[in-house]
């Protein structure tokens, strides 16, 4: 990396303090010159744990090695682009290199670093190791976080390592699954501040991955639909309500612990601080929506639009009395009390993929959720939600996948995927 793509970076991911010159750089010196002289609590300087809301604030980094991956109780970044691949190798030690290789990517890019020997200045006879277009930006909370599908299973001998909560998920009522949606052998959730610095991510890995595993689809998101730290303002999706009001905050460590992290006696071994992840792309019929009574868009929720409160309270946080809503009301169907204690950590985005041809946006919610187990998460939900949510009117699922998303890397010899490809690899 030269002198000028340096002084671009930060020593974020660390655990060095960061320079004075990075931070005056990131435009918010003062603040974080404060928390850091405050106890060293900025989260470029924190190693072993991902959850730091002093990060929301600097466009700075997020810790990239911990005990859990970063980028599932994080606080929510503002874009998305995610991406399901498919392995084209059968190597095992080819495709175990490019896990270690795209951890080591990764490593600096969360950091705000450029790919290898960077975008300019190597040998001039050889492609640049970066593909550049995120020099000069600042690191804005980029988060990679990594998934294995079941049809990775498959391949590379690792039947018998398929955890069982990694079920194929059934077929729902109501959905239509366009297979150039669905499935993959492994996930990337890229979620950061800056739209461009989640592409440069994707982008980079996939070039990393050339010859070995093909983007198989993908998801650019935005405005993110549901909140993971309490005191901020909770976002809105498309249909105008605000999501993410009754979601699992990023700083309870408890509930995470219950609903999120699998323990260790869950098994396999190698899942032990991982989770699982549903994504699903649900296609809302916009045109209908805004036709529709403000009344009815109301109950159908049941939840006021303007301050997001339960039919019958003022308050928004205000706690929601479920027989006070239609029976069909979507918040009644998915809250706790309605499923056995059922609880997820939602963190999904908004799509508008253009038209669908019709005349119509292609518009709806990337549902992302992470939970310790899908058959005591998304699936018994899913399943209520599905048969009688008065919400199904107004939209469809039209992509799924589900992923097991291993533990965290824990410091820099470590690489994604170690716990379940170390004793073979
Ligand atoms: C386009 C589809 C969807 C939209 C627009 C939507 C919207 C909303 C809104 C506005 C709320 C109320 C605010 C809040 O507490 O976050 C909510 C709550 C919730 N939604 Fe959805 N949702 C969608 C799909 C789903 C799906 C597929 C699931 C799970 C299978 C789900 C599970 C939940 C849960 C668990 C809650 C919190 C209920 C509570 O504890 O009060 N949602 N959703």
């Amino acid at each position: 990396m030269t002198d000028t793509q340096e002084a671009s970076t930060t020593e974020a991911g660390s655990s060095k303090a960061p320079s004075r010159r990075s931070l005056i750089g990131w435009g918010g010196a003062g603040l974080a010159l404060g928390a850091a002289a405050a106890g060293g609590a900025v989260a470029m300087t924190r190693a072993g744990n991902d959850v730091d809301p002093t990060a929301a604030e600097a466009g700075a980094a997020v810790a990239f090695h911990g005990v859990n991956q970063a980028g599932i109780a994080t606080p929510v970044q503002d874009r998305l682009h995610f991406a399901a691949f498919d392995v084209q190798t059968d190597d095992r030690a080819e495709f175990v290199q490019m896990l270690k290789d795209w951890t080591a990517a990764a490593r600096r890019m969360t950091g705000g670093k450029a790919v290898g020997a960077g975008a300019y200045g190597g040998l001039a006879e050889a492609p640049p190791d970066d593909t550049g277009e995120a020099l000069g930006l600042k690191p804005s909370r980029l988060t990679l976080t990594i998934g294995f599908g079941p049809s990775l299973f498959d391949k590379f001998g690792l039947k018998d390592h398929r955890p069982e909560a990694l079920v194929d998920l059934p077929q729902f009522p109501g959905e239509n699954l366009d297979k150039n949606r669905t499935g993959g052998d492994l996930c990337i959730q890229a979620c950061a501040d800056d739209p461009q610095v989640a592409v440069h991510a994707i982008r980079n890995l996939a070039r990393i991955g050339f010859g070995k595993v093909n983007i198989r689809w993908s998801q650019l998101g935005f405005g993110k639909t549901s909140s993971t730290t309490p005191d901020a303002q909770t976002p809105r999706n498309l249909m105008g309500f605000k999501d993410g009001t009754r979601n699992i905050a990023g700083t309870e460590t408890d509930r995470l612990k219950k609903f999120v992290w699998v323990g260790e006696k869950d098994g396999p071994d190698w899942m032990t601080g991982g989770s699982y992840l549903v994504a699903r792309r649900i296609r809302m019929h916009i045109e209908t929506w805004d036709r529709t009574s403000l009344q009815e868009q109301e109950d159908v929720f049941g939840r006021d639009k303007g301050e997001g409160a339960p039919v019958g309270k003022a308050k928004e946080h205000d706690k929601p009395f479920l027989k006070a809503m239609k029976p069909t009301a979507h918040v009644r169907l998915a809250h706790p009390d309605s499923n056995n204690g059922i609880t997820i950590l939602r963190r999904g985005y908004s799509f508008t993929d253009g038209t669908d041809g019709l005349g119509r946006l292609d518009a709806g919610l990337f549902f992302l959720a992470y939970q310790r187990d899908v058959r005591n998460g998304f699936i018994p939900l899913q399943r209520r939600l599905s048969a009688t949510d008065a919400l199904n009117e107004y939209i469809q699922h039209v992509g799924s996948a589900v992923f097991a998303v291993p533990p965290g890397v824990r410091d820099k010899d470590d690489w994604w995927g170690s716990t379940l490809f170390s004793k073979e690899a």
